[in-house]
C-alpha cells in the first residue's frame, strides 16, 4: 500500500517538457490554457490561457480565461477561471463571445495585474477585432473586466508620411493580392479606412520593457500589418504613440523578447487554425526598423513550426538571456485537446533558432 502510494506520487511529478503530448496538471487533467502567456511573480510562475471546451463551439469562450501556477514550470496547479465570461447578454464578454491570447503583466506603479486579450463580440465572427483589458489585485484573480478598444482611433502612426493621410484615387477598387493592392496596403490604405473607428486588434501580445514601458503588439489591418501601440503608465490605455511593423507582411501570433538590448519577435503567417511557417524579426528599437530574419525553425516540419503557432516567449528565471518559445498545436475539431509546444530558443549568431526536441528540461540552458 505504502509502496503504491509512493509510486503514484513519483509518477505524477514531471521533470521535463514533452512537446505535443498531454500535459497533466496536478489533478491529472490536461492543462487548458491555450494561446497563453506566463508571468513570474514572487517565486511562482502563472500561466494564463484560453479555456477551451470540447466540440464545435469549443473555440468560443464558454467559461473564460484560466490560470495555472507552478514553481518549476513542469508541475502546474489549476487556479481556476480567473476572468469569467458573463451571463448578461449585454456584456461585451457574454458567454459565447471569443476571447483569445490573454497576456498578463504586472504594473509596478499601481500594484495591479493587468490582463489584455483579443475580444470578438458574440455572433459577430472576427469583425469587432478589439483589444480588451481586465484588472486584478492578485495574480490568481479574480480579474475584473474593464473595457475593450479599437486602438488608436483618430491617430496616425509615427513617421507616417503626410502624403499617405488621404486616399489615392481608385484604391478601393484594386483587386486583392495584386502588386498594386499590396503597395496600397503598405501605403496605409487600411490605416486610413479604420482611422475614425480605430485600428483592428486581433492576435496580440503585451511586452513590458526594462524601463517599465509596455506595448500591445497586435495583428491589424485585416491581419496584414502588425501594430505596436504604447500603453499608458497604468497599462490600461494607449498613449497614441504607435507604429506599423512589416506592412502587408501578413503576420499573426506575435511573441517578443529582448536579449542584449535587441528586440526579437517571432510570428506566424495567417492560415487560421492550420499551422504555417514561422517568421522572425529583430530591431534595435521597439519602434523599428524591424529586420526580417526568416523562419527560426530548423529540421523536420520546420515549414509548419512543428505543427504549431507561436503564442509567447518566456524568459527563464535565474538564467540570463535564456528563453522558452511557447506555441499551440490547435485541434479545431475538439479544441480542448489542443496541446503545447514549448522549445528552448537557441541562437545562430544574431538569429533565433528553434529545433524540435521530443523531450527536454531546463538543463539545456
Ligand atoms: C489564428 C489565430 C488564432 C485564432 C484563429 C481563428 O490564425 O492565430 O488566435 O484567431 O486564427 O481561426
Amino acid at each position: 500500500m505504502v509502496l503504491s502510494l509512493t509510486t503514484s506520487f513519483v509518477f505524477s511529478q514531471s521533470n521535463s517538457f514533452i512537446p505535443g503530448k498531454q500535459w497533466k496538471d496536478t489533478d491529472g487533467v490536461h492543462i487548458n490554457a491555450h494561446g497563453g502567456g506566463v508571468i513570474y511573480d514572487n517565486g511562482t510562475y502563472y500561466w494564463y490561457g484560453e479555456y477551451k471546451t470540447s466540440g464545435r463551439s469549443g473555440n468560443t469562450s464558454l467559461q473564460g480565461i484560466s490560470c495555472y501556477s507552478s514553481k518549476d514550470l513542469y508541475n502546474w496547479e489549476n487556479e481556476g477561471i480567473v476572468l469569467k465570461v458573463e451571463n448578461d447578454l449585454n456584456s461585451e464578454i457574454t458567454k459565447g463571445c471569443i476571447i483569445e491570447r490573454p497576456k498578463v503583466v504586472f504594473n509596478k506603479k499601481t500594484g495591479k495585474y493587468i490582463m489584455w486579450f483579443h475580444l470578438e463580440l458574440k455572433n459577430q465572427g472576427y469583425n469587432a477585432a478589439r483589444a480588451a483589458v481586465a484588472v486584478s489585485d492578485s495574480p490568481k484573480g479574480p480579474f475584473v473586466y474593464k473595457k475593450s478598444f479599437r486602438p488608436n482611433k483618430g491617430v496616425w502612426p509615427m513617421d507616417f508620411d503626410d502624403k499617405f493621410k488621404s486616399a489615392s484615387i481608385g484604391e478601393n477598387r484594386l483587386k486583392s493580392w495584386t502588386p498594386e493592392w499590396l503597395e496600397a496596403i503598405k501605403n496605409g490604405m487600411l490605416v486610413r479606412r479604420d482611422f475614425d473607428k480605430g485600428q483592428m486588434s486581433r492576435d496580440m501580445t503585451v511586452f513590458v520593457d526594462d524601463n517599465d514601458k509596455a506595448y500591445l503588439i497586435h495583428s491589424s489591418e485585416d491581419n496584414l500589418t502588425l501594430h505596436i501601440s504604447e500603453l499608458t503608465d497604468d497599462y490600461l490605455d494607449f498613449t497614441e504613440k504607435w507604429t506599423r511593423v512589416a506592412p502587408a507582411g501578413h503576420n499573426e501570433a506575435p511573441a517578443i523578447f529582448k536579449k542584449n538590448g535587441i528586440y526579437y519577435m517571432i510570428t506566424s503567417g495567417c492560415t487560421g487554425w492550420d499551422p504555417n511557417e514561422a517568421r522572425s524579426f529583430r530591431s534595435k528599437s521597439i519602434w523599428g526598423p524591424w529586420e526580417s530574419l526568416g523562419n527560426p525553425c530548423v529540421g523536420r516540419d520546420a515549414e509548419l513550426t512543428f505543427y504549431s503557432q507561436s503564442t509567447y516567449i518566456l524568459p527563464v528565471q535565474g538564467k540570463i538571456d535564456q528563453f522558452i518559445f511557447m506555441a499551440d498545436r490547435w485541434k479545431p475539431d475538439n479544441p480542448i485537446d489542443g496541446s503545447y509546444i514549448w522549445l528552448p530558443i537557441k541562437f545562430d549568431k544574431e538569429k533565433p533558432v528553434l529545433n524540435w526536441l521530443g523531450t527536454w528540461n531546463l538543463d539545456v540552458f
